[in-house]
C-alpha cells in the first residue's frame, strides 16, 4: 500500500529466476518474519536503504560462469547483514568469494543425505544425517577463504558452508520445499539465531498496523468495496470496516452466476452479523438479458465484465462524494504483475478499470500478504469458517462453467449439480484437501435409459484439482465410493442430467475451468 510505513523487521529474498521464490517467502513468513523478494540488479544502496535483518539468495536456473549469470554486488558480502544463499545463490557466494564451483557432470535432482559436521549452527538442533531435497547443475568443490564446511553429500562435496563471523550461510539443497521436512528449522535459525528476528510478523500485528495506515490514508474519506463472495474480497471489507467502520460501504452485485446460496450468504455475513453499510443489487436479469445467445467464453467474460463495472459504477454514483476504492490486491499479484502471461489467456473481470474512471483512489491493504496469510487473517478477523476456507471461484461465475450459451434453466441444472458435488466432497472430509471440486455443464447430449424409456438428457463433467497455486494442478483421486455418491445424487437429482462424466486432465496443458 503506498505511504506503508517500514516493517520493523525485515527481510530480503534476492530472486535469481529460482522456480521456488514464492516458497522461500512463504517459509520465512511462516517463521512470522515479513519479507519481500526483490530483483537480483536491485543496486546495493537501494537494499542497505530498506535495513533488512538478514537477506536470502534464491537458487536459479543459471551457472555462475556463464556469460549473462545474474549477479550481485560483492560488497553485500561485507555489508554487516546475514546471508543464506540456496542453490545458486551459495554457487554465486563462492565463486564470488573465492571458492571453487564447478559442473557436477550430470544434473542431481531428488533426495540425497546430508552428513552435518559438528558445529554447523545452520543445523543447530537437528539430526547430524537429514534427508534433503537437491535440484541442481553445478557445485561447490572449494568453500571461500575462510568458510567452514558445513555439510556434504554423496555428490556434493560442499553441500553446506558458512563464514560465522561474517555470518555467510550457504546450502546447495532446497530448505524451502516440502520435500526437505526439517528445512523450516533452517531458516529458523538463520532468521532468529543469526538475523536476531524476533517473529513480529502476526496477523495480529498487521491488522493493527494495516487499519492503522488506512485511517491516515483516507482521513475521514469514503471508501467502497466490491464483495464478490470469495475470501479476499470479505477480508479486504473485513479489514476496512475494522479500521474505519461506517465510512466503508460494500457493494455486492448478484449477477445470477453465484453458486448455490451464496447471495444469501453475502447479506447474511455482512449486513447482519457485521452490520457493514452493504448494498445488494439484485441484477440476475441484467445479465442473463445481456448474455442472451453469446456462445464464446471471450465474448461471454467481456460481456460480464462489463456489465459488472457498469453496475458497480452505476451504484457508487448514487452514493456520491466516494474518494476511495478498497480492493484485494494479494502479494503474488504485485510479484508477478508485468510479467504474467496468464493475463493474455484470458480475460479476467475486475474492478480495474473503475479507479480512473471514477477517479478513485486504491486501498489495497493486502498488497503485503500471501493467500495461506489471507485466511489466518479472515480468521483472525472474525470472518466464518465457510468464508475462510472457500474454495476459489472465477469470477465470471457459473457462466463459464457452462459451455456455449447461458440459460437460466442451465445455470439451474449446473448450480445444483455444483451444490452436490461440494456437499458431498464437504462430507468426505475432503473440501479443503482440495483446491477446487466443481461441476460443468457440458454441451453435449446422450442417450440414456430410465424404466423402459429412453432419454436424451445432458452431461454433467465433475472436476476436483489439487493445486498449491492455480498456475498448474493435477486432477485429484478421489475416492470411487465419493465419486459413486456425486454422480447418482446428479442423477437423481437434477432434472435432465442422465450422464456423469469425471475429468482426469492435468494442468498444463488443459485448464482447471472448462470455459
Ligand atoms: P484456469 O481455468 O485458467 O483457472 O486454470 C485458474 C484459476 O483462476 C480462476 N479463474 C478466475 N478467477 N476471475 C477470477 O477471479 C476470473 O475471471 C477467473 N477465471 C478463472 C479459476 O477458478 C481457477 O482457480
Amino acid at each position: 500500500m503506498a505511504g506503508t510505513k517500514e516493517p520493523r523487521e525485515l527481510v530480503l529474498i534476492v530472486d535469481f529466476g529460482a522456480q521456488y521464490g514464492q516458497l522461500i517467502a512463504r517459509r520465512v513468513r511462516e517463521c512470522k518474519v515479513y519479507c519481500e523478494i526483490v530483483p537480483h540488479d536491485t543496486p546495493l544502496k537501494r537494499i542497505l536503504a530498506r535495513r533488512p535483518k538478514g537477506i536470502v539468495f534464491s537458487g536459479g536456473p543459471a551457472s555462475v560462469y556463464e556469460r549473462d549469470a545474474p549477479q550481485c554486488d560483492p560488497a553485500l558480502f561485507d555489508a554487516g547483514i546475514p546471508i543464506l544463499g540456496i542453490c545458486y545463490g551459495m554457487q554465486l557466494m563462492a565463486k564470488l568469494a573465492g571458492g571453487e564451483v564447478i559442473g557436477a557432470g550430470k544434473r542431481e535432482f531428488g533426495k540425497a543425505e546430508l552428513h552435518v559436521q559438528p558445529g554447523a549452527v545452520l543445523f543447530q538442533g537437528l539430526n547430524p544425517r537429514l534427508i534433503c531435497w537437491m535440484s541442481h547443475g553445478d557445485i561447490v568443490s572449494k568453500p571461500p577463504p575462510g568458510f567452514r564446511l558445513d555439510a556434504v553429500s554423496r555428490n556434493s562435496p560442499v553441500a553446506a558452508m558458512s563464514h560465522p563471523e561474517k555470518k555467510l550461510f550457504g546450502v546447495q539443497f532446497h530448505p524451502e520445499v516440502v520435500h526437505t521436512p526439517w528445512g523450516l528449522e533452517v531458516f529458523r535459525n538463520f532468521l532468529y539465531a543469526q538475523c536476531g528476528c524476533q517473529g513480529l510478523w502476526t496477523m495480529g500485528n498487521f491488522i493493527r498496523r494495516t487499519a492503522a495506515e488506512i485511517r491516515g490514508k483516507t482521513a475521514g474519506g469514503r471508501v467502497i468495496c466490491a464483495l464478490s463472495g470469495g475470501v479476499d474480497s470479505a477480508t479486504v471489507a473485513a479489514l476496512v470496516h475494522r479500521a474505519i467502520g461506517d465510512k466503508l460501504t460494500c457493494i455486492f452485485v448478484d449477477h445470477g452466476l453465484m453458486r448455490k446460496g451464496e447471495g444469501e450468504e453475502v447479506v447474511r455475513t455482512f449486513k447482519d452479523h457485521f452490520k457493514m453499510n452493504l448494498i445488494y443489487v439484485p441484477a440476475q436479469e441484467r445479465f442473463l438479458s445481456r448474455l442472451k445467445d453469446v456462445g464464446d467464453p471471450e465474448k461471454k467474460r467481456r460481456i460480464i465484465g462489463q456489465q459488472f463495472i457498469a453496475v458497480f459504477e452505476e451504484e457508487a454514483k448514487k452514493l456520491g462524494n466516494v474518494e476511495f476504492l478498497a480492493q484485494g490486491t494479494l502479494y503474488p499479484d504485485v510479484i508477478e504483475s508485468g510479467t504474467r502471461t496468464a493475463a493474455g489467456i484470458k480475460t479476467h473481470h475486475n474492478v480495474g478499470a473503475l479507479p480512473e474512471r471514477m477517479k478513485l483512489k486504491l486501498i489495497e491493504p493486502l498488497r503485503e500478504v500471501f493467500k495461506d496469510e489471507v485466511r489466518r487473517l479472515a480468521q483472525e478477523l472474525g470472518l466464518p469458517d465457510e468464508w475462510v476456507w472457500r474454495q476459489p471461484f472465477p469470477g465470471p461465475g457459473l457462466a463459464i462453467r457452462i459451455l456455449g450459451q447461458v440459460t437460466k434453466e442451465k445455470l439451474e441444472t449446473v448450480r445444483e449439480a455444483d451444490a452436490i458435488v461440494i456437499e458431498e466432497i464437504k462430507k468426505a472430509g475432503l473440501y479443503r484437501k482440495l483446491f477446487q471440486s466443481l461441476a460443468v455443464l457440458t454441451s453435449m447430449k446422450s442417450v440414456g435409459v430410465v424404466g423402459d424409456q429412453r432419454t436424451y438428457g445432458n452431461t454433467i463433467v465433475v472436476r476436483a484439482v489439487t493445486a498449491e497455486d492455480a498456475m498448474t494442478a493435477d486432477w485429484a483421486r478421489l475416492p470411487y465410493e465419493v465419486m459413486e455418491r456425486i454422480s447418482t445424487r446428479i442423477m437423481n437429482e437434477v432434472p435432465g442430467v442422465n450422464r456423469v462424466a469425471y475429468d482426469i486432465s492435468s494442468k498444463p496443458p488443459a485448464t482447471i475451468e472448462w470455459e
